[in-house]
C-alpha cells in the first residue's frame, strides 16, 4: 500500500536533529523522497544515511538557512535531483536563553537569522517550483513560548511570534496557487535544543520538573509527537487546513 506521502519530495531543514529528523523519518516511512538541510554536516549526513539504509530517497545539504546565497544553491541542487519540491518543514532553529538586556545585536541578529530569516528564505526558495506545480505544502515551526510567553528567551519568542504572522499572510498570498501553509506550535519537546535550554538553568533537574509540570498532559513532548503533526499538515489528509497553528503542546497554551 502507497504512504500518506508516496513519491512526495520534502525538504526538511534542521533535518539532522531533533523534530526535523524525527519528521524525516516519519516522512519516509510514508514514502517521501527528503532533502535534509542542517548546519551540521554531519547530523545531516548521519540522517540521510540512515534513510536510504532504510529503502527511502535522501540527500544531504551543509548549510546555513539563513544565507540567501546557500538557499538558492540548494533549492537548485533538490530540483536538479528530484525534479520538484511538493512540502517544506523549516524546522531549524534556536535560542540563546537571554533577556534583552543580555542579548548583544549580533545575538538578536543570529537567532533572528536563523528561526525567522532562515524560514522566509526557505519558503521563497520554494515556492516558486510549488507555484509551476500549482501545488505545496509549507510547515513552519512556531513555539507555545511566543503564545503564552516566556522568561529570558526574547530574540527567540520575538522570531517565533513572527512567524505565525509569516504562516497567516503566506497561507492567504498563496491558497488560489494551490500551495497551503500553516505552522505546528510545540509544547517543550525533549530534544538536543531543549536539554540545552534546561543545562542553562542553575538546576536543570528542577528546570525539567518544572517545564513537564506546565503540560496538562504531565510529560514532556517527544520529536515524534510533532511529527505527526506535521505528517497531518504535510499530507492531502489537512487538504482544506491553511493559516492554521496546530498546538502540539500537551495542553501547555490551554491550561
Ligand atoms: N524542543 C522544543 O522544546 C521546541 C519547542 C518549541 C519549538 N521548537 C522549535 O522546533 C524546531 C526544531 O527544534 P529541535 O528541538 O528539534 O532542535 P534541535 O537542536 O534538536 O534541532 C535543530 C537543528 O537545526 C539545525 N540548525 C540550527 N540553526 C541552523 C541554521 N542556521 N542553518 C541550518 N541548520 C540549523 C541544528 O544544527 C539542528 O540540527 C526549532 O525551530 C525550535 O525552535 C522546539
Amino acid at each position: 500500500m502507497d504512504g500518506r506521502l508516496q513519491d512526495r519530495v520534502a525538504v526538511i531543514t534542521g533535518g539532522g536533529s531533533g523534530i526535523g529528523a524525527a519528521t524525516a523519518r516519519l516522512f519516509a516511512a510514508q514514502g517521501a523522497r527528503l532533502a535534509l538541510v542542517d548546519r551540521d554536516e554531519d547530523a545531516a549526513d548521519a540522517m540521510a544515511e540512515e534513510l536510504c539504509q532504510s529503502g527511502a530517497e535522501a540527500m544531504a545539504l551543509a548549510g546555513d538557512v539563513g544565507n540567501e546565497t546557500e538557499v538558492d544553491t540548494h533549492r537548485d541542487a533538490i530540483m536538479a535531483r528530484f525534479g520538484t519540491i511538493d512540502i517544506l518543514l523549516a524546522s531549524a532553529g534556536w535560542s540563546t536563553g537571554t533577556s534583552v538586556p543580555d542579548t548583544s545585536a549580533e545575538m538578536w541578529n543570529a537567532v533572528i537569522n536563523t528561526n525567522l530569516t532562515g524560514s522566509f528564505l526557505w519558503s521563497r526558495a520554494v515556492l516558486d517550483p510549488m507555484r509551476k506545480a500549482g501545488r505545496g505544502s509549507i510547515v513552519l515551526v512556531g513555539s507555545q513560548l511566543a503564545m503564552a510567553g516566556g522568561k529570558a528567551n526574547a530574540a527567540y519568542l520575538a522570531s517565533k511570534g513572527a512567524i505565525v504572522s509569516l504562516t497567516q499572510t503566506m497561507a492567504v498570498d498563496h491558497a488560489a496557487e494551490g500551495i497551503r501553509v500553516n505552522a505546528v506550535i510545540p509544547g517543550a519537546i525533549d530534544t538536543p535544543l531543549l536539554r540545552r535550554a534546561f543545562d542553562r538553568a542553575q538546576n536543570p533537574q528542577a528546570a525539567r520538573e518544572a517545564s513537564t509540570a506546565r503540560h496538562p498532559l504531565g510529560r514532556l513532548g517527544t520529536a515524534e509527537d510533532v511529527a505527526r503533526g506535521v505528517l497531518f499538515l504535510a499530507s492531502d489528509d489537512a487538504a482544506f487546513t491553511t493559516g492554521s497553528c496546530l498546538r502540539v503542546d500537551g495542553g501547555w497554551l490551554a491550561a
